[in-house]
């Protein structure tokens, strides 16, 4: 097959990265946070998955079909196994954007996701993906898109195009040994106290970080021909061109408004009604490095009794335990507190981890204030949308053979997501506690014996881990069981 990889990095697979706003499950809570109707989603599209985890999670646990493609074919081939080790059926391509672009078989699908992909790839395939969308996206569907943002990537510019450069020259050698030769150049550059760099400290202190950080991320962040953060506008501009207009932020704290922007803020940005101007204020008064955005054909407003029914409709389950939800969320910019009173009784009907309509969770309790703490509490983590179509049985069992293939790949500590039927959603983990599961799923049930069986391969003593073991055991483990993980 020919391709085109247009100054892409094709000599190093990518990391094995979830990314939650890539799960169609999150768009009716969040679209309806916004005023917005939500479509039915049945059928996806991942451009550029990568080693194709946030799609193999997704296609495992709900009944959405997928398709995806990627340029590369050690990707292809891994997203492939992932899914196969499901049992998911989805289609997935090798082929380029422009090569996809081409194909007569692609069908009309209700969301696409492309998520790290416009601000690594040229203008030219910025425009395929925005043809893409103008062609396959279904009626009321949704566009999701995340990538590097400015003004909050400007001062990495200078950096990254140093970095490339210096790769680029470095005449021979694979993407990551090319890498290491121009960390340490731009290394020697600081030591040279570079004004650039004592000018603008925290691109300093992001290069410095850099250092540490997995090579195959950076060879894929910075290391392309391509690397362009994007301002809001040009997004817009861009997906506008395919028809879209913007729906609103896919990060759900951006909703709280309260945690990410002070009260003179909010006042500025609710003068601006033009919402490119807004969003690209909003950018720059939250100094905005990423973003994750919801795009549509068309802002359906949902009328006051459609929104309000459709919330009540709404179902949530607790996935963290009970005690781990806080009663207030604070950044330094502000903090958002809940009603004690009203948290307890929506937490008290939550606790046994299985799905709620939101019309339980209120009772005879004020509406708006329930709707209030749900959102919330979904913006933090602490509940996620509960499934509600087709088989569950089907997504149980699919979710227990990729949930297995994780624990197996534990000791490595690659792949740090489990999925959850009940949900339809990745719910992400740390190495220690998959270690931890793999154990206790094994039969093991002593916490001394479980520390041990991860400190192996944690390089910890096994005495370090013992009291972990034990509260992974009481709190961690009943919960996976209630939320039909394993
Ligand atoms: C930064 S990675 C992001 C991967 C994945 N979406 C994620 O966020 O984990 C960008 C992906 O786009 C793919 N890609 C780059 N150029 C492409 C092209 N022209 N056609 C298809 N895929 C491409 C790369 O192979 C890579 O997997």
């Amino acid at each position: 097959m020919s391709q085109d990889a247009a100054g892409y990095v094709t000599d190093t697979p990518y990391t094995y990265s979830y990314h939650a706003e890539l799960d169609p499950g999150r768009v009716p809570l969040t679209l309806l946070r916004a005023g917005l109707q939500a479509p039915a989603i049945r059928t996806a599209c991942d451009l550029g998955f990568g080693q194709g985890v946030s799609l193999a999670v997704h296609a495992a646990v709900s009944d959405v079909r997928w398709w995806g493609n990627d340029l590369l074919p050690e990707h292809v081939r891994h997203a492939a196994a992932l899914d196969a080790v499901a049992g998911s059926g989805s289609v997935l391509l090798h082929a380029s954007f422009e090569e996809l672009l081409a194909r007569d078989d692609v069908p009309m699908f209700d969301f696409i996701g492309m998520h790290g992909v416009l601000s690594w790839v040229s203008a030219e395939n910025r425009g395929r993906l925005a043809r893409f969308v103008e062609r396959h996206l279904a009626p009321g569907g949704v566009v999701y898109t995340g990538c590097n943002a400015m003004p909050g990537s400007a001062a990495m510019v200078p950096v990254r195009q140093l970095l490339a450069q210096t790769a680029l020259r470095a005449a021979t050698g694979s993407t990551v040994e090319r890498i290491e030769a121009a960390l340490a150049f731009g290394a020697a550059v600081i030591d040279a106290d570079a004004r650039y760099l004592r000018e603008a400290p925290q691109a300093a202190d992001r290069f410095r970080a850099l250092r540490s950080a997995d090579r195959r991320y950076l060879a894929h962040e910075y290391f392309n021909r391509d690397w362009q953060p994007l301002f809001f506008a040009e997004v817009a501009e861009l997906l506008g061109s395919a028809g879209l207009v913007f729906a609103c932020s896919a990060q759900r704290t951006e909703h709280l408004e309260a945690l990410t922007l002070t009260p003179d803020h909010r006042a500025m940005l609710a003068t601006i009604a033009d919402p490119v101007l807004r969003e690209t204020t909003r950018d720059f008064l939250t100094n905005a490095r990423f973003r994750r955005d919801y795009w549509v054909r068309e802002r359906v407003v949902a009328e006051p009794a459609v929104r309000a029914a459709a919330w009540r409709a709404q179902r949530v389950v607790l996935t963290v335990p009970r005690d781990a939800v806080p009663e207030r969320a604070s950044t330094a910019i502000g903090d958002v507190r809940f009603d004690p009173t009203l948290l307890s009784t929506i937490l008290d009907r939550l606790a046994d981890h299985r799905p709620h309509t939101v019309a339980e969770l209120a009772a005879s309790n004020a509406s708006d204030a329930v709707d209030d703490i749900v959102f919330s509490l979904a913006a933090l983590d602490c509940v996620g949308s509960a499934r509600s179509d087709g088989d569950l049985l089907a997504a149980e069992a699919r979710a227990h053979r990729f949930n297995a293939h994780v624990l197996q790949r534990a000791r490595q500590g690659e792949l740090n997501v489990l999925a959850c039927p009940v949900t339809g959603a990745g719910m992400p983990t740390s190495r220690q506690s998959l270690l931890f599961l793999d154990a206790l799923t094994h039969g093991v049930q002593e916490d001394e014996a479980i520390a041990a069986a991860a400190a192996a391969s944690l390089r910890l003593p096994a005495e370090s881990l013992v009291e972990a073991a034990r509260r992974f055991r009481m709190i961690q483990w009943p919960l996976l069981h209630a939320l039909c993980m394993v």
